[in-house]
């Protein structure tokens, strides 16, 4: 028993010895480096072959830097910017490389005065600013170091600078003794520090991740508190291990789409929908995060709640609210067993829901969201048939400019994309209305949005495009409605789908004026299902508008 605590007590002193070891280290082979990085910048050494790490490898060594071995660690001990065509002050990071022994600026345009840590450089025996344009005096120090014989220096050719004891030092150089004392100290102090604030903060993140477990009730109602957004996107971060569990072992399958499978889960016992993703589809891994914790914060009743995410080494998954009656297009297909069939007045009330979330992605939003794949599929029903938008403001994650062929597969549907896309190769709010469009005109005609008929393909649009010309609405609309739907409010339909499919993205109205249009196509055919009395219906009317005037939005915090 004591030995063994013996034994432990060792292993641990090794491991800290090890630890601060790689810290004092590392840390100033580090600080070299982020010193001449720094300095490239400053001087905006760009001509010469100052790529990737200064020493090594050997053939790619930064030119006019030479390294040396101490210890099996390369440090920089000379540093050679002659004839560079350097201007402004001599760089203040230069007193990082505590290593230096030669350090030659000679032959450049630098002002100011001679930085008083150069005398600090206790390695340094070569020191040449000739031909600059230097004021002021060198120091005493400096000097002093020449007349022992410790170091080599050349300050000639500075015009306005003094180089003698006569002149009065201009930098008080006693104040900061040795910073490498300092730094030998310190360094193994900060690495135990760092190992302790490292093994503090895993114990409190892992309880806080089981308090957010115990008390993830709260979210079956996602509108609820939306603050103190740190702390809540560390909530919704779900454990591998606990998405297996709401999901039952992705026992169910809910669906499959372009970035992954969705399993009905629960989270206590409010259903959720769980989307996995295939890796390979997510593409840059920062941004997909950024995104998530930004979508989060993203509340509108016409959009599916984004309740949290899981991101665990490969396994990456999105929770959103569950949606009882599936996607409207399994409603006008009559896929999967849904042989619901919406009336007029459910398709205009869907239509008017999906609006009001692109209107709200497009305005209320900031930066404005762009969802770049509106279709039928992503337009999901609750148990009440209410519209709510999916998948919106991800597919930026999936795809990025420079890779064309990723964002052809992945940004945009056949049939719901925006044929100026395929000329500008950008995604404007414009193509939303564009993908809008051809939604608003299957949920009117019921019909595919593109059809192969005698070996040529039809668009959706063109297909109503002919019917119109013929004039016979009752043509134009879903048979399945056997005419019962208001003509006028129909043929606004119309007209505010095929105005969104214009070719031309400037001709298109804006999501705000469809709403509105929407909004009076559905107040008519409500006029019309009540029109026995008068005054009944003056008041629904206003009823409805009031209804749908109060969308409670939540902007974003930013
Ligand atoms: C620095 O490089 C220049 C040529 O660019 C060379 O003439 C000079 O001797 C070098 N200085 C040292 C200290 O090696
Ligand atoms: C040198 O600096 C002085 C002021 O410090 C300035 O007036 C002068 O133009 C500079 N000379 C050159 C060649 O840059
Ligand atoms: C240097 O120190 C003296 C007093 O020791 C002080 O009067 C003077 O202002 C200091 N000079 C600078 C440049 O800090």
């Amino acid at each position: 028993m004591h030995a063994m605590a013996k034994k432990i007590a060792n292993s641990l002193f090794l491991l800290l010895a090890a630890l601060s070891f790689v810290a004092t280290v590392q840390g100033q082979d580090q600080s070299a480096v982020d010193a001449v990085t720094n300095i490239k910048r400053t001087y905006k050494v760009y001509s010469r072959n100052w790529q990737g790490d200064p020493c090594a490898p050997i053939a790619y060594k930064w030119q006019g830097v030479d390294c040396t071995s101490f210890d099996g660690f390369l440090r920089i001990t000379s540093l050679n910017l002659s004839s560079s065509g350097l201007t402004g002050h001599i760089a203040a990071d230069i007193s990082k490389l505590t290593m230096l022994e030669s350090l030659d600026l000679s032959d450049n345009e630098l002002s100011g005065t001679v930085p008083s840590f150069l005398a600090q450089l206790q390695s340094l025996e070569y020191l040449n600013l000739a031909n600059n344009n230097l004021t002021g005096s060198v120091s005493n120090e400096l000097l002093q170091k020449q007349s022992d014989g410790l170091l080599s220096l050349s300050v000639g050719r500075n015009p306005n600078l003094c180089a003698s004891t006569a002149c009065i030092s201009q930098s008080n150089d006693t104040r900061k003794k040795d910073n490498n004392v300092v730094i030998a100290v310190v360094a193994p102090i900060a690495g135990i520090l760092l190992l302790l604030v490292i093994i503090a903060a895993v114990i409190i993140f892992r309880r806080r991740k089981r308090y957010a477990a115990a008390t993830n009730i709260i979210l079956g109602k996602p509108r609820s508190s939306i603050k103190g957004s740190e702390l809540e996107s560390k909530q919704r971060q779900y454990s591998f291990n606990e998405v297996v569990e709401m999901t039952n072992n992705f026992d169910r399958i809910l669906g499959r789409g372009g970035f992954g499978t969705v399993y009905h889960g629960f989270i206590e016992d409010i259903q959720v929908a769980v989307k996995m993703l295939s890796l390979s589809s997510v593409h840059g891994y920062q941004q997909f995060v950024a995104e998530v914790k930004l979508l989060m914060r993203v509340h509108h009743r016409n959009l599916t709640s984004l309740i949290g995410y899981c991101n665990e080494e490969t396994n990456i998954g999105l929770i959103y609210e569950y949606m009882a009656n599936g996607n409207l297009d399994e409603h006008l297909s009559g896929k999967n067993n849904r042989e619901t069939s919406l009336n007029w007045e459910d398709r205009l009330r869907i239509a008017l829901d999906a609006a009001q979330a692109l209107e709200y992605l497009h305005n209320g939003c900031k930066p404005p969201i762009i969802h770049r794949d509106v279709k039928c599929t992503n337009i999901l029903l609750n148990e009440n048939f209410h519209g709510k938008l999916a998948d919106f403001g991800l597919s930026k994650c999936f795809a990025t400019d420079g890779d064309t062929h990723v964002s052809t597969i992945v940004a945009g549907t056949p049939g719901y994309l925006d044929p100026e896309y395929t000329t500008s190769n950008r995604l404007t709010e414009k193509s939303d209305v564009y993908s809008f469009g051809v939604v608003l005109l299957r949920i009117i005609t019921g019909q595919a949005v593109i059809m192969v008929r005698e070996d040529m393909i039809h668009h959706i649009s063109q297909q109503v495009n002919s019917m119109v010309a013929e004039g016979d609405i009752t043509k134009v609309v879903d048979s399945r409605l056997q005419g019962d739907f208001d003509n006028n409010s129909a043929w606004n339909a119309v007209e505010i789908a095929m105005a969104s499919v214009s070719t031309i993205s400037m001709e298109r109205p804006y999501m705000s004026d469809i709403v509105k249009e929407l909004k009076d196509c559905l107040a008519a055919e409500l006029a019309r299902k009540h029109n026995s009395c008068d005054l009944q219906n003056k008041d629904l009317v206003e009823q409805v508008s009031l209804n749908l005037i109060s969308t409670d939005i939540t902007p974003i915090a930013r």
